[in-house]
């Protein structure tokens, strides 16, 4: 059976992603930060729930090194958050601008780096991020989300140089939009979190090396840059 690591598996996408791929078959590697309190994901089928505090580099470190020697098919790096989303230009603070940037745009990479020799030793060679369609300068039409912004327009920069430094290896990188997703993020509005995570499951097990590089949303359209 294949192996799926997913980060921020405890709720939301992350929970929903790791009981839909273990409900499939899958073995299931969720992280979270608090492993003891993450019972949800404990309880479902051959899923094995490991700590991760994703933007320190120790805790990172630790998970590499409990991970050592394990073939990983398929990570989804899927942890994020968001802060403040409506605050204007004047109400950014440098604090969480970086926070939001530490979390959303350098944990990701952070996490692929640590576990690239598990991909290695996959046999799917995939690596995926979890972008938004606030990513995306074209479709930035009424402005605010700038922390949020920011910080996914710089993920899919980061992605995107890792797809070109990955691809060589054999590994495919590409960037997943889960839509507006009812979850703690968006205080439950939005699409059902089943709807969002069936169709990106689709688009994760349709990946093959000629995707390397695309934003894809959970309907199979792409992300406009
Ligand atoms: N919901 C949407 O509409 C939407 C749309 C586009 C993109 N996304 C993206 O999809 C991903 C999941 O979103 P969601 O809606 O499921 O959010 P959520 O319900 O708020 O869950 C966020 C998850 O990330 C974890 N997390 C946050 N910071 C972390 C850190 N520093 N280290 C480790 N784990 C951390 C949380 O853990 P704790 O429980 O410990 O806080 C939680 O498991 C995010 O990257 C988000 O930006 C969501």
């Amino acid at each position: 059976m294949p192996t799926i690591l997913i980060s921020g598996a405890n709720r939301g996408i992350g929970l929903e992603l790791a009981r839909q791929f273990a409900l499939g078959g899958w073995t299931v590697i969720g992280t979270a930060r608090h492993p003891e309190a993450a019972t949800d994901l404990a309880a479902l089928p051959s899923t094995t729930v490991l700590p991760l505090e994703a933007t320190e580099p120790e805790s990172l470190a630790a998970l590499g090194a409990s991970l050592d020697g394990q073939p990983i098919d398929v990570l989804i790096a899927n942890a994020g958050i968001a802060i403040n989303l409506a605050a204007s230009a004047a109400e950014v603070t440098r604090q969480d601008f970086l926070k939001v940037v530490r979390t959303n745009t350098f944990a990701p990479l952070a996490l692929a780096g640590v576990l690239k020799p598990n991909l290695l030793a996959g046999e799917r060679k995939l690596a995926f991020a979890m972008s938004s369609l606030m990513s995306s300068i074209t479709a930035n039409d009424w402005g605010t989300q700038y922390t949020y912004r920011a910080s996914k327009t710089g993920l899919n920069a980061v992605w995107t140089a890792l797809t070109r430094e990955w691809r060589p290896l054999g590994i495919a990188c590409g960037l997943l939009r889960p839509g507006m997703v009812a979850t703690e993020m968006t205080n439950f509005n939005g699409i059902a979190v089943e709807t969002s995570v069936s169709g990106m499951k689709q688009v994760v097990e349709n990946f093959t090396m000629a995707d390397a590089g695309r934003i894809i949303g959970y309907d199979g359209t792409d992300v406009p840059w």
